[in-house]
């Protein structure tokens, strides 16, 4: 099967689980409601929810015990995207092709709805651990909870450090710092939740960690390159917004050619690490290359 239909599968399975898991009580915050599912159902890649069910898979087909995490996982990163968007941030405008949250409904409007996705994102997950029995899941469940709050907390940290360094002259060792924070977290995190649910062992789990670490560096090189050279039409958010704003990316650093080339080394040993699981590992080595290769 061809990557692009394998991805559509996934996301069509996502897809219908966040729709189900949105507040639609008819309140008096209806609207809030609203602009949670404006951003959420906007049209993203859904990646990080699929490294979780795919990452699974190396291991067991049946994955509906990963649909708490997968859900949660999608919800916080709409959260910090919302986030990231607003005037106090990156101000920006546009996302998945549409006006962004603060722009659609209002400023307050979008910090709460960004809020609410946080927590509803955890509550999700809390409830799933209230109703396991099994202590051996419930066990795993519970590292995976304190791993979550530990990598959204890294990831804010990151996304601060990247705010307060615009405009600045920074070295290789503080890029790699906001890089691995801002972005590596929430990609390292559905991966090893996937590898977690599925009791992999302490190599299996040190494999797909590391296959995940640099999986997440080739995406945000690449987002670095597309905010450099993408087509702001496919893309649906704004092209040369980094150099405006003077952010260091990868770009900055090393210039396109240098990203691309350690883009192309990146990827190459993210898919070695998985060798280790044969064939089943096709998948997660395809969706690197995609990673690398996207537009979007
Ligand atoms: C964008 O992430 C933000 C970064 C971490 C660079 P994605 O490109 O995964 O966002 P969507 O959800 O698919 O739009
Ligand atoms: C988005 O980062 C937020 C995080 C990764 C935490 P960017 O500002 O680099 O990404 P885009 O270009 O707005 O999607
Ligand atoms: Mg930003
Ligand atoms: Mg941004």
């Amino acid at each position: 099967m061809e990557i692009k239909e394998e991805l559509k599968k996934y996301q069509d399975i996502i897809n219908t689980e966040l729709k189900n898991n949105l507040p639609k009580e008819n309140c008096m915050e209806k609207e809030l409601h609203k602009a949670m599912e404006y951003s959420l159902l906007a049209g993203g890649k859904r990646i990080r929810p699929i490294l979780v069910l795919a990452t699974y898979k190396l291991f067991y087909d049946d994955y509906k015990i990963c649909i708490p995490y997968a859900v949660a996982i999608e919800m916080i990163h709409n959260f910090i995207l919302i986030h990231d968007d607003l005037p106090g941030i990156d101000n920006d405008d546009f996302r998945h092709g549409k006006p962004t949250n603060h722009k659609q409904f209002n400023e307050a409007t979008a910090i709460l709805a960004g809020d609410a996705l946080f927590n509803l994102g955890y509550k999700i997950i809390s409830e799933d651990i209230k109703n396991t029995k099994n202590q051996e899941e419930l066990r795993n469940k519970i590292s995976i909870f304190q791993e979550f709050t530990t990598s959204v907390g890294k990831m804010i940290a990151g996304e601060y450090v990247d705010t307060e360094f615009e405009g600045k002259k920074i070295n290789n060792e503080e890029l790699k710092y906001i890089h691995t924070h801002k972005t590596g977290e929430l990609i390292k995190l559905p991966v090893r939740m996937g590898a977690i649910l599925a009791n992999a062992t302490k190599k299996e789990l040190n494999a797909v960690t590391n296959y995940a670490e640099k999986i997440g560096l080739a995406f945000q090189i690449k987002d670095d390159i597309l905010s450099e050279e993408g087509d702001e039409k496919i893309l649906g958010k704004p092209v040369g917004n980094d150099k405006e704003m003077e952010k260091c990316t990868y770009v900055s650093q090393y210039g396109l050619e240098g990203a691309k080339k350690e883009l192309d080394k990146i990827t190459k040993e993210a898919k070695e690490e998985l060798e280790l699981f044969g064939e089943k590992a096709n998948f997660l080595k395809k969706l690197a290359e995609y990673i690398a290769n996207r537009n979007k």
